[in-house]
């Protein structure tokens, strides 16, 4: 390695949300431009609870674009990782051509290497290749200096991923042209707009889902004339009632259109021949719960949405988050010497009445769910500052190794 390696290293790091759809994408209208056939609806969370960490870097010396993921070095050739790595390069060379100052002289010609790694368990199942390609766009993004519409690289990673490219409430437009220009990731509002909205990631099981996303969705768009009908005629209606719900901060609204639409989501996927099934008999209880807890309190106060896993996410309102994880452990009893049940924001105990114990009237089922994690909302992809944070050394190999 010659002796200035070290000065010719440009790093960046940043890191990149969760997003959970209240309005389901399920079903692409191009498989490799990935565009899909109805538009979708979500909430970015909060990165204090789960986020992915990204490091680029370009340097001369490398010989080769590599890519680390949780430790372990993974192949760079997959398709969807090159269309966002030749769509950075390209924007980065066109914005040089077309004469930006500020756009990196040389980056786009060198070879990178990235390193990448969330602050949560992969085997929890929850979605994480929406903040890896968010992430993964953005870092290289900023380490070629190109900016400007980015959502429609990263939903060339993974259609959920264009939106985690925002903070707050998102709509995916489907857009109508065959090129995809137009099938992109809006805020609908910011993170700021709601604040008492909270969420509840239920982690169900350990166990890896059957039918991976991309996968099943094809199977029906092949299939199921359900998924048709929805795309065609429900969905439309629903992103119009969604977004003046979320605007009028109306969780009545929001929560009672949250479950149909995650209701209907898994509906078309046991329309789908042969049929898919994510939800399992913990995921079916906790809808249970859920319906017989509102109707106590003659009153939506809790809404639940399931994606391509058994595990649940409830929203909810802060005032009503002690309460309904109290409910929760009361019919979910959890391992006592286990790991902490509770994590990300703090929730004070309380006490629950027998009056809604036995309303609700469910057989207790023990260690059904392993954890829950509490967090909001949140702001989309950031740039960390501090170099310190570089998960790629200064010879450009992880620091840390699996
Ligand atoms: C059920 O974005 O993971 O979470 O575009 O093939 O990568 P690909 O699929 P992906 O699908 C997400 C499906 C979902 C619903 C949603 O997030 O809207």
């Amino acid at each position: 390695m010659p002796e200035d390696n070290v000065q010719s290293l440009t790093v960046v790091t940043c890191t990149a949300p969760v997003n959970i759809a209240v309005i389901k994408y399920w079903g692409k209208r191009d498989e490799d431009l990935i565009l899909p056939i109805n538009s979708s609806l979500s909430v970015t969370l909060h990165q204090d609870q789960l986020k992915t960490t990204t490091t680029a870097a370009c340097s001369r010396y490398f010989k080769e674009d590599r890519i680390w993921l949780n430790g372990k070095e993974d192949n760079i050739n997959q398709p969807r990782l090159q269309s966002c790595l030749r769509e950075i390069r390209r924007l980065a060379r066109k914005r040089r051509s077309d004469g930006d100052p500020n756009a990196d002289a040389l980056g786009y010609s060198y070879k990178i290497h990235i390193c990448s790694e969330n602050n949560f368990p992969t085997a929890a199942g929850l979605a994480s290749s929406a903040a890896g390609y968010a992430c993964l766009v953005y870092t290289l993004s900023r380490l070629l200096g190109v900016d400007g519409e980015l959502s429609e690289v990263a939903r060339q990673g993974s259609g959920s991923a264009c939106r985690s490219m925002y903070g707050g409430f998102v709509q995916w437009r489907m857009g109508e042209q065959e090129d995809g220009k137009d099938s992109v990731a809006e805020q609908v509002e910011a993170e700021t707009h709601w604040p008492e909205l909270r969420v509840l990631i239920l982690v169900v099981s350990a166990e890896r889902k059957p039918v991976g996303s991309t996968a099943g969705m094809q199977t029906s768009v092949e299939t199921s004339a359900l998924l048709k009908h929805r795309a065609d005629s429900v969905v439309p209606g629903r992103m119009e009632e969604m977004i003046s719900a979320i605007r009028q901060r109306d969780f009545a609204a929001f929560g009672e259109l949250t479950m149909k639409d995650s209701n209907q989501f898994h509906a078309t996927c046991m329309d789908t021949y042969p049929p898919i099934f994510y939800l399992n008999d913990v995921s079916r209880r906790v809808i249970n719960l859920v319906h017989r807890y509102n109707h106590h309190y003659r009153e939506t106060r809790v809404a639940y949405t399931f994606d391509a896993g058994p595990n649940a996410v409830i929203y909810t309102l802060q005032q009503h988050v002690a309460e309904f994880i109290q409910v929760v452990k009361h019919f979910f009893p959890p391992e006592t010497n286990g790991e902490q049940f509770l994590r990300g924001l703090p929730v004070s105990p309380v006490s629950l009445s027998e009056e809604l114990t036995r309303a609700i009237g469910m057989d207790p089922l023990p260690k059904g769910i392993s954890y829950i994690i509490s967090t909001k909302a949140g702001p989309g992809p950031r740039v960390v500052e501090d170099p310190s944070l570089h998960l790629l050394g200064p010879d450009g190999l992880p620091k840390k190794s699996a």
